[in-house]
Parts: C-alpha cells; sequence; structure tokens
C-alpha cells in the first residue's frame, strides 16, 4: 500500500502556483482574486472558506469574502453576485453551500458569470467539461485529477467505480474519468443509494471513488486487492481527543482498507487539500484568462 499524500501533492503544487502567481503580478500589476459569499454560520461551511482563504494568501492571491445571516433574502444574495460579475477586479466567484432553505442553490449557480465561476458549477462549464473543452472543472474532481497525475498513475483501461452522484463530487467525477485524456479513459460506473448489488460492483472498481458522505462505509470486504482507493469523505463528529473539538472520518473504513488497496488517500490529508488546489488553480487560470 502506498499513500496518496494530499499535503505533499498540494504543497508541491501551490509552489508552483505562487510562482506564477508572482509573475502575474509583476505583469499586471495585480494579484489574481477570488470572492467568497459564506451565508449563516454552519461548521463545515466556516472551516471550509476560512481555509480558502488562508491558501489564497499564501500563494499571492487577494481574497474578500462577503458574509450574510442566515435571513438574507434571495434577491440580496443574487444582487450581490450580480455586483460582483461586473467588478473587473474579481477572477473567480463561489458561494459556499449549503444554503438555506429559502434560497435556491440553481438560482445562484445560474447568476454567477460562468467566466469566474472557479467552483465550476455553472451549466456552461459543466456542459463544456462534458465536451471536453477549456472550462473550470469543479474543484474537488479537479483536485482528484490533480492528485492522481501526482504520483504518476495511469487510469487508462481501467474500470472507476463512483460512489455516491452528487452534483459536487461524484457526477463530475464520472464524467471527468471516462473522459478521453489521463487521468481519464477509463470504464466508469456511477453508483448511488439506489443501486442494487452494490457491494459487488465496487469490487470490480481497480479505482473506487467515495463520496457518499457516510463514516466508513467503504468496508474491506467491499474492494478487490490492489485497487487505487480515492476517499472524498469529510465526516465530522464530536470529539474530546483534538484541539478543535472535532475529528474527520472519511467514507472509507481506512485502517482495513488501506492494506488491501495500492494507493489510498487518508482522511483528514487527502483530497480535501487537493481541493483547495483546484480552487486556486482555477481562479489563477481565469485571471491569466486561459480559460474565457
Ligand atoms: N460545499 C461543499 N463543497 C463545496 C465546494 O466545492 N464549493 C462550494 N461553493 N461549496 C461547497
Amino acid at each position: 500500500m502506498q499513500l496518496l499524500d494530499g499535503k505533499f501533492a498540494s504543497e508541491k503544487i501551490k509552489t508552483e502556483i505562487a510562482a506564477e502567481a508572482a509573475d502575474f503580478l509583476a505583469q499586471s500589476g495585480r494579484k489574481p482574486h477570488l470572492v467568497a459569499i459564506l451565508v449563516g454560520n454552519d461548521g463545515g461551511s466556516e472551516t471550509y472558506v476560512a481555509s480558502k482563504m488562508k491558501n489564497c494568501e499564501k500563494v499571492g492571491f487577494k481574497s474578500s469574502l462577503f458574509r450574510y445571516d442566515n435571513s438574507v433574502t434571495e434577491a440580496e444574495l443574487l444582487a450581490k453576485i450580480e455586483e460582483i460579475n461586473k467588478d473587473a477586479d474579481v477572477d473567480g466567484l463561489i458561494v459556499q453551500l449549503p444554503l438555506p432553505k429559502h434560497i435556491d442553490p440553481e438560482k445562484v449557480t445560474e447568476t454567477i458569470d460562468y467566466r469566474k465561476d472557479v467552483d465550476g458549477f455553472h451549466p456552461v462549464n459543466l456542459g463544456r467539461m462534458m465536451r471536453n473543452l477549456p472550462c473550470f472543472i469543479p474543484a474537488t474532481p479537479y483536485g482528484i485529477l490533480l492528485m492522481l497525475k501526482a504520483y504518476n498513475i495511469d487510469t487508462t483501461g481501467k474500470h472507476c467505480v463512483v460512489v455516491g452522484r452528487s452534483n459536487i463530487v461524484g457526477s463530475p467525477m464520472s464524467i471527468l474519468m471516462a473522459r478521453n485524456a489521463n487521468p481519464g479513459n477509463c470504464t466508469v460506473t456511477l453508483t448511488h443509494s439506489k443501486t442494487h448489488n452494490l457491494k459487488e460492483i465496487i469490487l470490480q472498481g481497480d479505482i473506487v471513488v467515495a463520496a457518499i458522505g457516510r463514516k466508513n462505509f467503504v468496508t474491506a470486504d467491499m474492494v478487490k486487492t490492489g485497487a487505487i482507493i480515492i476517499d472524498v469523505g469529510i465526516n465530522r463528529e464530536t470529539s474530546t481527543e483534538t484541539k478543535s473539538g472535532f475529528k474527520l472520518y472519511g467514507d472509507v473504513d481506512f485502517d482495513n482498507v488501506a492494506p488491501k488497496s495500492s494507493w489510498i488517500t487518508p482522511v483528514p490529508g487527502g483530497v480535501g487539500l487537493m481541493t483547495i488546489v483546484g480552487l486556486l488553480k482555477n481562479t489563477l487560470a481565469s485571471a491569466k484568462g486561459e480559460i474565457y
């Protein structure tokens, strides 16, 4: 078993991003600029957004955060998005999900200018991704591709089983792994909560991407010996063992699955760190006008 170390891969790529951001500043007189909107005070969202902002500073980007109470109206939020869309100093705009129930996430996603949609959630970016055209790839799937690349893992011809069909991870991941690209060129099976014989299907995976949001869901009896295991789960539980008061669990039972695998991502220290790298790369590409 070998570890797909998110710390190692993310630090290496962030060094490259920082060098490119410095070049961009020297040439343009400005820094790549990411804006985040955070509504409410969900603990997970607070942590993720704080980490995104901190990482922007680390690589020499400008970052701005707009915070709203849960009581913000949909109209107010959409008006702010329109304002940021028009701001020429902003390269990327993300609205952290989930949103309160009275706000339609589809409306929010479609209001963001697709040329600043560094989360890659807008239908234009998703459509262009399907067609293998330049686009912003959703940050977590992008981070997974960067991880596979960092470790020179050839995915061509392999059977990739994706567990979970979310808009943010499972669904785009299935498209990316099937594309004519490397990483990619896989035979893909996209499974979900209504899949029959899930265990038998996961057992066929040369690559398993676990993105269902259930602690230790993928167990050793479900994976083939030698499989590559990508754990996207970030399941937070309160704990007295850690300083933060929380402990993170993946979707994979790491201790028992790791000995059977050829490569595996840990949680924490795996995919989560790569998600941020995907977001930073999209923001830099936007600033440099590489996509649109
Ligand atoms: N919530 C969970 N993951 C994400 C993400 O990648 N982007 C945004 N905007 N919200 C999220």
